[in-house]
């Protein structure tokens, strides 16, 4: 699956009138840029971010490679069938190109595997994956019939959220299963850390830059930032070009240290 390494997040897009044509513009920027991955999930804003989607795709769905969300509530072998129709309804589109289970709930994960199945037959979705299963789950997910076709975990992961990098992201690249990092500048609260401020300013970049740069630098890991605004999204895409050399990545190894340990999995 050739899935672009950086991408479009779209949590808490579609929710303000006086804000959607600045997210709309943001977007379509993003898809001119390259960042043609567009994430998004009945969960957000209750479908209104899908809505918001479906309006800034119009005319170029096939330039984009959507990704989209079942909550785990609905994730029976039927309900993920009624949630993605729910979903490509909103999209304004006949297929999602991955969808994704949110994160794991009581519906059992062979069920909700049978409704992927069943999507993919009926040409709604083109992969399927999963989201904030941890190496546990993976490991039970793999064992189940077609559970091998899981295309990508959407995980947390960036410079403060590093737990990963102790065994789940290692079993992910083994596997060529690629990760895709969710919350890359932490929502934003990491952007004024002050050595993430000071080797942004050595290299020449910007704080974002530097953090989404340093989660693009594993293999096999894409990034998804949401920005709201043309010019955030135009600053992101700058960080494809950036490549933090060994100074930037020890400096920075010291102010968040890698785990020296399993953690539990963290999730926002
Ligand atoms: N699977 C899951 O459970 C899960 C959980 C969380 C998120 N996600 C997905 O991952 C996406 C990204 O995560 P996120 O939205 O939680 O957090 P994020 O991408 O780490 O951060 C978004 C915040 O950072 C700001 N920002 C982005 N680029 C910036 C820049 N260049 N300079 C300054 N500020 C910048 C945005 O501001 P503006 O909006 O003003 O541009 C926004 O407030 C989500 O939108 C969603 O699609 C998935």
């Amino acid at each position: 699956m050739n899935m672009p390494r950086l991408g479009q997040g779209t949590w808490n897009m579609g929710d303000s009138a006086a804000r959607r044509e600045e997210e709309l513009a943001a977007l379509r920027a993003g898809i001119e840029l390259g960042m043609t991955l567009i994430d998004t999930a009945e969960m957000y804003g209750d479908g209104r971010s899908e809505s918001l989607v479906a309006e800034a795709i119009a005319g170029m769905r096939d330039r984009v490679f959507l990704v989209s969300k079942v909550l785990p509530s609905n994730a029976s072998r039927k309900g993920v069938v009624r949630s993605c129709e729910a979903s490509l309804k909103r999209l304004k589109t006949d297929r999602v190109d991955l969808y994704l289970l949110h994160w794991s709930g009581s519906h059992a994960l062979e069920q909700t595997v049978r409704g992927f199945e069943d999507l993919l037959a009926a040409g709604k979705i083109r992969a399927w994956g999963v989201s904030n299963l941890d190496l546990a789950e993976m490991k039970q997910l793999a064992a189940l019939p077609g559970g091998k076709a899981c295309a990508t975990n959407q995980l947390l992961y960036n410079l403060t959220r590093r737990g990963i990098e102790f065994d789940l992201l290692p079993w992910c690249q083994a596997r060529k299963m690629p990760v895709m990092a969710y919350s890359p500048v932490e929502q934003g609260r990491i952007l004024g850390h002050r050595t993430l401020k000071e080797v942004a300013q050595r290299l020449g970049a910007t704080p974002a830059q530097v953090a989404l740069a340093w989660v693009l630098r594993q293999d096999g890991v894409v990034a998804i930032p949401k920005a709201a605004t043309v010019a955030h999204v135009r600053e992101n895409h700058r960080a494809l070009a950036l490549q933090p050399d060994a100074q930037a990545l020890k400096t920075l190894d010291a102010a968040f240290p890698p785990p020296n340990k399993a953690r539990s999995l963290e999730m926002l």
